[in-house]
């Protein structure tokens, strides 16, 4: 049975955008509603129980525009609050680690993983958690680094300053040395700056981002609930955020591809006030 509902994606600001665009890759033909809460972005320092909160929130806003499926697009969230969110929606609630450990187990060779992220998902253990729980006995080391200045540049559409390229030098030092040959980029932010952190990372690192590997869990999600689009008509994909609007648009036109110009919803101006 079709199901012509959008899917619901959140993230602190432009950083999810990185995930609607490996969705929109394997899925075109599904609507799309995307909240970017750039009005309490960052979401990295906070408290984990702060997140929580907005976390949830988001997801019943989302829910209130018929959303079929919630994919939270923010490791801090998924990281802080996955459960809850699952807990509070009567619809499937798909997050961004699992994904991306999951293709990290295959893709390292030496066992040495690195992860960066915000303060936040560094501080959660929800990755370390999470290879926990596919990896039982160990055989992966997981080398883990904030990185809170990243989502700073991107929020400024900045992916190629020297000032960037000195702050990754100095965030990715500890896992040069420690040798990690695959680098999960727990942050979905970072896929952004993946040239930056490439470039300091060199050749022999996989990096490896949560996009895709979650456009793929979307996928099996709406195969398996019997929930894809499946009807003619172009889908619908709206931006909102709850901070500057205009700006808002600038950055999603910015980081999206030109043909989204011509898609973009209205932004809304601020859903809620902090
Ligand atoms: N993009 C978000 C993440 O994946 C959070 C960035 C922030 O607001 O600090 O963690």
């Amino acid at each position: 049975m079709p199901d012509a509902r959008p899917i619901g994606v959140f993230d602190s600001g432009v950083g999810g955008l990185t995930v609607v665009r490996a969705i929109v890759d394997s899925l075109p033909g599904e609507s799309i509603v995307y909240f970017g809460d750039t009005g309490r972005y960052p979401y990295g320092p906070r408290p984990l129980e702060e997140i929580r909160d907005f976390a949830v929130q988001i997801a019943q806003h989302l829910l209130e525009q018929d959303v079929k499926l919630i994919v939270v697009a923010c490791n801090s969230a998924t990281a802080a609050a996955l459960p809850e969110v699952s807990a509070s929606v009567p619809v499937p609630v798909v997050g961004v680690i699992e994904p991306a450990v999951r293709a990290a187990m295959r893709a390292t060779a030496n066992g040495r993983v690195g992860l960066i992220g915000t303060e936040a998902t560094v501080r959660s253990g929800a990755y370390q958690r999470a290879f926990q729980a596919l990896d039982p006995a160990g055989t992966v080391e997981i080398i883990a680094q904030a990185c809170p200045r990243f989502v700073e540049f991107v929020e400024r559409g900045d992916t190629t300053s020297h000032e960037l390229l000195q702050a990754a030098e100095g965030y990715l030092a500890l896992l040069r040395v420690a040798s990690v040959d695959t680098l999960i980029l727990g942050c979905t932010h970072y896929p952004f700056l993946r040239g930056a952190i490439h470039h300091v990372m060199g050749d022999d690192v996989v990096l490896l981002s949560s996009g895709d590997a979650t456009a793929n869990a979307v996928y099996d999600a709406l195969v398996s609930g019997d929930l894809l689009r499946e009807t003619g008509g172009p889908p619908q994909r709206t931006f909102e955020s709850s901070g500057d609007p205009d700006r808002f648009a600038t950055l999603v036109t910015h980081f999206l591809n030109p043909q989204f110009r011509g898609a973009l919803g209205v932004p809304l101006l601020s859903v809620w006030e902090d």
